[in-house]
């Protein structure tokens, strides 16, 4: 399995990193055998898995359950869980509670928290210190949808694009090990990226960061209806699983489907009383 330490090396080296979100058993498996260095167990779970309406309806069980799924189907390969909504907010004990949870339970390699007000980075410290890496997301950060007022780029004007400057380097000074940025514009990426140690991983934040990370059925198109601007789809799962499953219900109707093949005999000397 990678460490941090191989991702460093690979942010010196120019080496892309890749991301991938993964949910259960299957997802973790295909994404292992993809490639991708590196598996998030994102709370979009809430949506793509679960049909939530949003990232804020994410528990921590909902996390925990996903998160021990995936671990079986990818022991090879370096895990993050998302901590969810509100379950580091509320105070210190309680967020440090859920994350060491999070990450014994699951068996993942680190934490990823939104954001980076003072109360992450004090969280962000104490795992440090306590020895769990954590994973920042800076730019457009969909837990806090309700205040940005919608899944909006961040970053776009002067101020807040001075913010986030100042919170990517925050949050490396405060033991992040690595930092995804969503939503943001390329010459904020770029700049971040180069004056960050620890590699950005990007989505919607173009080329210039040290990595990309995509949801697993985005890329798939996997019972996902719209695609945002910045997924690029490399399947069509929602085509093939539809025709798939028509085909199948179509063949049974029609008596076409078992055939022979599917079907056990008993064994050559017998007959069945009342048979026949
Ligand atoms: O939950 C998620 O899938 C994420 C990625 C989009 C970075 O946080
Ligand atoms: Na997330």
């Amino acid at each position: 399995m990678k460490t941090i330490l191989d991702f460093y090396r690979m942010k010196q080296a120019n080496e892309k990193m890749v991301m991938i979100t993964a949910y259960d058993y299957p997802s973790a498996k295909a994404v292992e055998k993809s490639g991708a260095e590196l598996i998030l167990v994102g709370d979009s779970l809430g949506m793509v898995m679960l049909g939530y309406e949003s990232t804020t309806d994410v528990t921590v069980a909902d996390m925990l359950h996903h998160a021990k799924a995936v671990r079986r189907g990818a022991k090879q390969t370096f895990v993050i869980v998302d901590m969810p909504f509100m379950s580091y907010h509320i105070s210190l004990e309680e967020s440090l509670h859920n994350a060491r949870r999070l990450f014994q339970e699951t068996g993942a390699q680190a934490l990823k928290v939104e954001g980076a007000s003072a109360q992450v980075l004090e969280l962000t410290e104490r795992l440090t210190a306590a020895g769990i890496p954590v994973v920042s997301h800076l730019g457009l950060t969909p837990q806090s949808v309700n205040i940005m007022g919608g899944f909006k780029v961040q970053g776009k004007d002067h101020a807040s694009a001075h913010r986030l400057i100042e919170e990517a380097m925050a949050i490396e000074k405060s033991g992040s090990v690595m930092c995804v940025l969503e939503g943001i514009p390329e010459p904020l990426a770029k700049l971040i990226t180069s004056r960050l140690t620890i590699p950005t991983i990007g989505i919607g934040a173009s080329p210039s960061c040290d990595g990309q990370v995509l949801v697993y059925h985005d890329l798939l198109q996997y019972g996902t209806e719209r695609l945002a601007k910045f997924v690029q789809p490399y399947a069509d799962l929602n085509d093939i699983t539809t025709k798939a499953l028509h085909a199948f219900v179509n063949d049974v109707k029609e008596s076409k489907f078992p055939t022979a093949m599917h079907t056990y005999q008993l064994d050559p000397d017998v007959t069945l009383d009342g048979g026949e």
